[in-house]
Formats: structure tokens, C-alpha cells, sequence
């Protein structure tokens, strides 16, 4: 499973992504996409219906895919960094997602059975405008916390700065080679983790 978080289509994140996906796919791996500002859903609301329920009191697109986000053997996500961490649609996508954390760490019943958390593999794309040191701490922080939650190794990571001045990715082979074979890296681990 991809999961975009970029509004840009056709934009750096999306041709990163898709060099991730194509790299994976030739791994054998079949990937679906999921632009997360296309969705309709809202921020986790708190009222705390997961504590012991299996589903999300909101029946909206969040919740749909859930199901996908279970089932995943790998995760790719690719987002650019906005006000120091992702974009608000990615967030509260991953907010959502909290039915996941109260099954595991509250009633000690992950969604996850532990032969399938030792196969699940995520890989982070992340692209910032500015080139400071700190700017991907936040992005990373949420991700691996993600990562937890859904049972899901924190695999690898492609973090490319100073996209204000690189302006095109493309004029960056090296960067959209190693998209390419981090996703392909990606999908023979999963490959090989399955047997
Ligand atoms: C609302 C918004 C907030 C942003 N905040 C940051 C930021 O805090 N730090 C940074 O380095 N870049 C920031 N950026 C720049 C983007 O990360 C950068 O332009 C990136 O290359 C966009 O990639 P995309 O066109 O593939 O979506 C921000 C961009 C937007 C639109």
C-alpha cells in the first residue's frame, strides 16, 4: 500500500513515489496507491469509541481503508514536509488510525497477529523546501510512531532537502535512483520475509 500526502500530482513527492512503487512492483510486489488528500474524512474526534470497539465511530473514507492497511504486507509513504511535520490530511489519515493503538496496547490485541507484524516492512519518502538540519525530525517522529501503531517495521527512509533551490527532482538522478531501489529493496524483503 502507497499512501501520498502530497496535493501535487505530478509534482517531486509524486514521481519519488513512483519510482518507490515501480522498484517495488518489479519485486514482484503488487502496490495500491492511495492519494490521502483525495479522501473524504475527518480528524479523530477523542470520544475514545476505540477503547473497546473494533471500528471508528466515524464511518467515513478513513475507516475504509483500514481494512487495506491491515492486510498490507509493505508501506510506502511519501509526503513533503509541511510546517515541520506532514500535511493535515496525512495526520489525521494516521490519527484515525487509533482503533489500531487501542487494540494493541490497551486490550493487548493487535489487528496485527504476530506472523504478519514480522513480515510488514514500511519505507519513508520525505521532501522539504528548506535545508536545515531539523526539518524531518517531526515527519520522522510521526512516521515511526505510525509505525508502531500499526505493527509495521520502520524499514527505510529517503529524505531529500532544499527542494526550494533543487526545484525539479529529476535534475537529481541519484535521488530517483535510490527511490527506485529502496522500493525494490523494499518489496524483496517483504518477498523474501513470506517464504
Ligand atoms: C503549506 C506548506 C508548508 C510547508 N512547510 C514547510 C516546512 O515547514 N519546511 C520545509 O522545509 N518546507 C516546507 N514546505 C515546502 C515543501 O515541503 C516543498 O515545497 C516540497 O518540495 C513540496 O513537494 P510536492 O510539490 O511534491 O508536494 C511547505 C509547503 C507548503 C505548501
Amino acid at each position: 500500500m502507497a499512501l501520498f500526502g502530497s496535493n501535487v500530482i505530478g509534482g517531486n513527492t509524486d514521481k519519488l513515489l513512483t519510482e518507490a512503487i515501480r522498484g517495488a512492483e518489479e519485486a514482484g510486489c503488487t502496490v495500491e496507491r492511495l492519494d490521502v488528500v483525495s479522501l473524504n474524512l475527518s480528524g479523530c474526534r477523542q470520544i475514545y469509541h476505540c477503547v473497546d470497539k473494533v471500528h471508528c465511530v466515524i464511518q467515513d473514507e478513513a475507516e475504509q481503508y483500514h481494512t487495506m492497511l491491515k492486510e498490507a504486507d509493505g508501506i510506502i509513504i511519501a509526503t513533503p514536509v509541511m510546517t515541520y511535520g506532514i500535511p493535515g490530511q496525512l495526520k489525521s489519515f494516521m490519527d484515525r488510525c487509533q482503533p489500531f493503538y487501542m487494540a494493541k496496547y490497551h486490550r493487548n490485541n493487535s489487528f496485527i497477529s504476530d506472523e504478519h507484524a514480522k513480515i510488514r516492512k514500511t519505507l519513508f519518502i520525505c521532501i522539504s523546501g528548506m535545508n536545515t538540519p531539523e526539518v524531518f525530525i517531526g515527519p520522522i517522529l510521526t512516521v515511526k510512531a505510525f509505525c508502531q501503531i500499526i505493527d509495521t517495521k520502520y524499514f527505510d527512509e529517503l529524505l531529500q532537502n532544499d527542494m526550494d533551490n533543487v526545484k525539479k527532482i529529476e535534475t537529481k538522478p541519484d535521488v530517483m535512483k535510490a527511490a527506485y531501489e529502496k522500493g525494490r529493496a523494499l518489496g524483496e524483503a517483504i518477498t523474501k520475509a513470506r517464504g
